[in-house]
């Protein structure tokens, strides 16, 4: 089992890698830092509030949307508003009921515990973490037979701020436990602007406002992905460039990224092309594309398709994916005459 304590010196904790304490430096600490997902940000803020006033620990919190939005960055948020530790883990590392009644049993009153990927926790895990989330209690089943004997545990008053990619992956029972369902968007170029200024800002990196419109308008929506765009930009302004990041030399480090100028990448444009080249288009399955691709069906869905969908380049329909006569024009193909704006080729129907 892992876990990981995040936010702080007193929250920093071996397990975490260079690249996690890297991101971290640039994780707002306060809701007031955070931008955009505003609609999130106001009702969050009066939760905390109330919970504040009465004294009591947050009610359970669920985060969902595609990955990169800020998941972990809120569960830092909620834990620093509520002056309370912060543990992080996630769905694939609680192996064994043992490892959340580790957990659990850890917390002091109020904490936040934060799983990842919540939706991947085992059923037999899930079901240790029912009564700890109802009764803030912990069922053990001491011996074995005819002998076996239950005992209740009391457990402090904690906040589970899960998080997974789809609401609809988790189990009902799990996602009737949470209080506060809070879904997060793709956000728009002028907020990853911000982002990308604030986060330049951090680093000590001069950029101009074009540069950072440059660098956001590519990012997916994803604030990851702009973090992540500044560094590698920066590293070219460093050693090809003269230290600033302007619009010139983001043009050129992104181009040599194979970004293209609406942010796609490699896969995403390979994903487009082998539904057009092997599948007329679509309609085509997931699982079939996945296996065409040489990809998990679940690296596309959470990676590629959210901001192909956005962008309008691609369906979902019952029967499967369909691109749309965006996403021929943006690859410098001719749609056929019978696909129409809402994807797929009418002529499959
Ligand atoms: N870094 C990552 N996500 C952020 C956000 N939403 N606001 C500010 N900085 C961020």
């Amino acid at each position: 089992m892992q876990e990981q304590a995040l936010y702080g010196a007193k929250m920093m904790q071996p397990g975490l890698t260079a690249a996690d304490s890297e991101e971290n430096t640039l994780r707002p600490q306060h809701l007031e830092d955070y931008i955009g997902q505003e609609k999130v940000k106001q009702n969050l803020k009066v939760y905390l509030e109330a919970a504040r006033r009465r004294g009591e620990a947050m009610d359970h919190v669920l985060l969902y949307g595609p990955p990169g939005l800020g998941k972990t960055t809120l569960a830092g948020i909620i834990a620093n508003e509520m002056g309370v530790q912060l543990r992080v883990t996630s769905g694939p590392a609680i192996e064994k009921p043992g490892d959340l009644a580790a957990l659990l049993t850890n917390l002091q009153e109020g904490d936040v515990l934060f799983i990842d990927e919540i939706h991947r926790l085992s059923r037999q895990v899930e079901e240790v973490l029912y009564p700890a989330l109802e009764d803030y209690a912990l069922d053990i089943i001491i011996g074995k037979g005819p002998s076996a004997q239950s005992i209740r545990i009391n457990l402090p008053r904690f906040t589970l701020v899960g998080a997974t990619t789809l609401a609809g992956q988790l189990t009902g029972p799990l996602r009737d436990r949470f209080g506060v369902l809070l879904k997060l968007e793709l956000y728009s170029p002028d907020e990853l602007a911000c982002i990308i200024r604030r986060s330049a800002g951090i680093l000590d990196q001069p950029i101009t406002p074009e540069g950072a419109y440059e660098l956001a308008k590519r990012s997916r929506g994803t604030p990851r992905v702009a973090n992540r765009f500044l560094k590698r930009v920066r590293d070219f302004a460093t050693v090809l460039g003269d230290g600033v990041i302007d619009r010139d030399v983001c043009l050129m480090a992104l181009r040599r990224m194979d970004v293209d100028e609406l942010g796609l990448d490699e896969l995403d444009r390979s994903l487009l092309r082998a539904v057009i080249e092997l599948y007329g288009g679509g309609p085509v399955g997931l699982e079939t594309l996945a296996a065409a691709l040489g990809e998990e069906a679940v690296t596309l869905e959470d990676l590629c398709e959210p901001y192909l969908m956005q962008m309008g380049f691609l369906t979902r329909t019952p029967r499967g994916r369909c691109v749309t006569h965006l996403a021929y024009e943006h690859l410098g193909l001719r749609p056929p005459e019978a696909c129409d704006a809402a994807g797929g080729q009418q002529s499959m129907f």
